[in-house]
């Protein structure tokens, strides 16, 4: 695989390959020394034209636990704000000859024509309103250790769809896996037509205890050209998951960051049922796996690396 820009081009082999080697990363991660020489001397590029905590974090101690070269440029500070196009953006730092671009932005499909102007690995950390496919690899991960096989599991996303890359990507990634998903919102916030996906709508949450994992999603006030609630108040009355929504049996998931007391209320982001803390765990040892597939599981040296000595071949589980 050259490229990671969407769940919806993967095969559901190609999610466990990913799932099982960030399995192998998570015993690197409990070793005293985290750091193993797979991509020595490769250079990974961070390009955010977002903001970001979690993804750009987990992506930048990924590679360095991968011994790579690792540098990231926020568009803010950039020459963007001199008002340098993403293309010639692109076109500057190939010039480093990087192994891999991870990119977030706020255009949808800016990540695929990215891949278009790059010889390297391009990595979509998010585009838009489009896709977000780390996420939703890290919360397959997540689930994985939390219920084993999705296969007949439901699973309810909550929220405020219509803004979400996270909720498409986890819809195809949850249904690739045999999970039965539902979405839930208000009507303005799920988006017409998408139980062609193969999904259920519901516009209340009458039937939410039969769900087996909640996953929650933040009202995306930055992406709202217009109001789709009446209020935050009104909205959170009627969708904020609390400890009278959420049941005992029945897993929390959310992927940050979190409007505490809007989507979510205090006292169940801090329960024994909420594994938000363990997605971000997750999205490292995921985001390590997503480096290695993309990188090391590949044959396509660069014009210019085919003409340096031959590096060690990639390893999993040896100390740098
Ligand atoms: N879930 C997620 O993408 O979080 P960040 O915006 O902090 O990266």
């Amino acid at each position: 695989m050259k490229d990671l820009l969407a769940v919806e081009h993967l095969s559901r082999d190609e999610i466990e390959r990913i799932l099982d080697r960030a399995e192998s990363f998570a015993e690197v991660g409990r070793r005293d020394i985290k750091k193993v020489p797979t991509l020595r001397g490769r250079t990974i590029l961070n390009l955010f034209y977002e903001a970001s905590t979690r993804t750009l974090s987990s992506f930048e101690i990924a590679a360095k636990r991968l011994s790579a070269d690792v540098h990231s440029i926020k568009a803010a500070g950039s020459a963007v704000d001199k008002g340098e196009s993403l293309k010639d953006t692109v076109a500057t730092l190939s010039a480093y000859d990087p192994a891999a671009i991870v990119i977030r932005s706020p255009h949808a499909g800016a990540a695929e024509m990215v891949s278009r102007w790059t010889e390297a690995s391009v990595i979509n950390a998010g585009d838009g309103k489009h896709e977000h496919p780390s996420q939703a690899l890290l919360d397959l991960y997540t689930l994985r250790a939390g219920v084993g096989s999705l296969e007949g599991k439901r699973i309810w996303i909550v929220g405020d769809v219509l803004h979400s890359r996270v909720a498409r990507s986890c819809l195809l990634a949850f249904n690739a896996m045999g999970a039965e998903v539902t979405l839930a919102g208000p009507p303005t916030l799920i988006p017409r037509g998408i139980e062609a996906l193969g999904v259920d709508v519901a516009y209340d949450l009458d039937r939410l205890g039969e769900a087996d994992v909640v996953y929650t999603l933040r009202m995306q006030m930055e992406r709202m050209s217009e109001s789709y609630v009446p209020s935050l108040r009104e909205y959170a009355m009627r969708y904020q998951i609390d400890s009278r929504r959420l049941g005992p049996r029945q897993l929390l998931m959310h992927p940050g960051p979190v409007n505490r007391g809007v989507e979510l209320a205090p006292e169940v982001i801090d329960s024994a049922q909420s594994l938000i803390t363990t997605q971000v765990e997750s999205g490292l040892v995921v985001r390590m796996a997503i480096l290695y597939e993309v990188l090391a599981g590949q044959d396509r040296p660069s014009v210019r690396a085919a003409a340096e000595p031959v590096t060690d071949p990639p390893t999993i589980g040896q100390p740098a």
